[in-house]
């Protein structure tokens, strides 16, 4: 068994989230699916701050998130402590989330990525690890930045 991972969407990401997390499964990963149930209209913020409370807490190592651009998820995500949502449209951009950024929440835009590449997307990023070095260094100035600004205590 593979690591835990949880994900939710909207309705303009929920055909997508459906089949990612059947990936996810066939791939041995633990799925956590938080919703939604269907492709019924919802508000992204109910839904990207379920996934991005787990990770800000600890309680899953990685999320995974969709909504129509990618965008709204994106911003929701960044607001909580100790999360870094990385909006990606191809496996470089994935890779370099994980390399460069340590991001911790991968968000793909339901209405821009079709399912073959969504797919290559979420497996580039899971199996790429933080290249840490200088890269650790502007993190940390990252959260200096967030302490000064007072956002994310
Ligand atoms: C919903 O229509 C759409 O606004 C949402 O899925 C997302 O693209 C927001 O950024």
């Amino acid at each position: 068994m593979k690591g835990s991972i949880a994900l939710a969407s909207d309705h303009g990401g929920y055909e997508l989230k459906e089949d990612i997390k059947e990936y996810l499964a066939q791939e041995g990963y633990q799925v956590q699916d938080l919703g939604p149930a269907s492709q019924e209209s919802v508000d992204y913020p109910l839904f990207g701050s379920k996934i991005a409370e787990l990770v800000s807490r600890g309680k899953v190592e990685r999320g995974v998130l969709i909504c129509g651009t990618g965008i709204g998820m994106t911003i929701v995500a960044n607001k909580y402590p100790n999360v870094c949502a990385a909006l990606c449209h191809d496996q470089y951009t994935a890779f370099m989330s994980r390399r460069h950024n340590d991001a911790n929440i991968l968000v793909l835009g339901g209405r821009i990525l079709g399912k073959g590449l969504a797919r290559e997307v979420v497996k580039t990023w899971l199996e790429t690890e933080f290249e840490g070095g200088r890269h650790s260094r502007r993190l940390e100035q990252i959260k200096d930045l967030e302490q000064r600004l007072g956002i994310k205590k």
